[in-house]
């Protein structure tokens, strides 16, 4: 059966559409006192996401990879220090480390939630790494190097296992830097302190992206860190700022990585609309998981653990025969994604690492079986039933093959 209408995997023309005249008259305040760097759009915005994130302060920046980087520089991070994450993000969590002078060091991640598992956090820091006493410092056996961080990433929009790697983090004095560059709005239940909290109100500081494909997406560049730290915050705005407190006095040398002040305005416009699309992405996700239940024996959908509320960045399903069925959906005129197709530890860039097939099982599976499915906040019922029908139909194809 043809599919009479394409359906992209990402509409962001849609709500650009939608929102022309609040986004032009935010270009025409700038256009009115030229103010494109820094100034009131830009810390506006950042109070108002702040604010979101339940968060004292946000530092608007260039990027989600600028955000890290400079959270890392910000948290102390020498040259030579590890921080672990998982392998199965997108490279620019490692990047930023890489970036900040840091070492890469990969733990699994779990094989329901897709993000890191906290048990194989602590394997990899009681079994290599020892406490150091007189320094208070974690240090890798092998190395000699110290352990100065952790970075869970909220994959997907589905947070990682906070509880946990907080209280592994205290353990041994590292910090944590979450990687919230795919959740902006997503929940965590602690039961530790028996409240809900927000991505990127949990660690040391966290990361956002503000790319315009995601959940909160600038026209453009743009990033932003979350933190409770005044000093850390004061420290990651003069990095962005050529390492100047005062305009031209530079205590230490930073990058050009500031967040634009248009950029911030329209960021502001849509903050406003960001609640209402990611409850139409949870109920998008959510019938979903309805449609798809049928063919449960051969898709698996997104396990949304019950101390988290996801806010479904990507809707991402496993099958077997991943590459088949990503055909299937393409030459019926779907849209689909793969998030991400080569762990981080087999990427070419990572060579030097000395990391081999098989040393994370979990994320080489997983990588090898996901598809992302069209999300996006203004997604049709038909449209989506159009897409569930084709993979029901691709499912029913090899059923009856195998037989
Ligand atoms: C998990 C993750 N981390 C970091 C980034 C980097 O963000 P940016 O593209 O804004 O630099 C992204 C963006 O794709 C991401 O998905």
């Amino acid at each position: 059966m043809a599919n009479p209408m394409k359906i992209p995997f990402l509409d962001l023309v849609t709500p650009h559409q939608e929102l022309e005249a609040e986004l032009l008259a935010v270009v025409k305040m700038a256009f009115s006192n030229a103010g494109f760097i820094g100034g009131p759009m830009v810390e506006q915005f950042e109070r108002e996401f702040a604010a979101f994130c339940g968060t004292e302060y946000c530092v608007g920046v260039n990027s989600g990879t600028d955000a890290l980087r400079f959270a890392f520089m910000a948290a102390g991070v020498e040259q030579g220090d590890i921080l672990v994450t998982v392998p199965h993000t997108f490279i620019a969590t490692t990047e930023a480390i890489s970036q900040a002078g840091a070492q890469i060091r990969f733990v699994d991640i779990h094989e329901r939630t897709y993000t890191m598992d906290p048990e194989k956090l602590r394997e990899y820091l009681e079994t290599h790494c020892r406490f150091d006493i007189s320094s208070g410092n974690l240090i890798e056996r092998a190395t000699k190097h110290r352990v100065a961080g952790i970075v869970p990433v909220h994959l997907y929009g589905q947070m990682a296992d906070m509880d946990p790697i907080m209280e592994i983090a205290a353990k041994y004095n590292l910090f944590v830097i979450e990687d919230a560059c795919q959740a902006h709005g997503a929940e965590y239940f602690s039961k530790k302190d028996n409240v809900w909290k927000r991505a990127g109100s949990m660690g040391k500081a966290a990361a956002f992206s503000f790319y315009p494909g995601k959940n909160l997406g600038a026209c453009g560049e743009g990033g932003a860190i979350t933190t409770n730290d005044q000093a850390m915050a004061a420290r990651m705005k003069m990095i962005r700022d050529h390492g100047q407190a005062k305009k031209y006095y530079h205590d230490i040398e930073g990058y050009n990585g500031r967040l634009d002040s248009i950029q911030a305005g329209w960021l502001s416009v849509k903050l406003r609309r960001l609640a209402k699309w990611n409850e139409s992405r949870r109920m998008l996700a959510h019938r979903y998981h309805g449609l798809l239940a049928e063919a449960k024996d051969s898709v698996v959908t997104p396990v949304e653990a019950p101390w988290t509320k996801g806010v479904y960045h990507l809707y991402v399903v496993r099958v077997q025969d991943r590459e088949a069925l990503q055909a299937h959906l393409t030459e019926a005129g779907i849209g689909c994604g793969l998030h991400y197709p080569v762990p981080l530890h087999l990427q070419k860039a990572y060579q030097n690492l000395s990391y081999k097939k098989g040393d994370f099982p979990v994320t080489e599976r997983v990588a090898a079986e996901i598809l992302s499915l069209p999300m996006f906040p203004q997604l049709l019922f038909v449209q989506q039933d159009m897409v569930v029908a084709k993979v029901k139909e691709f499912v029913g194809v090899r059923l009856v093959a195998s037989h």
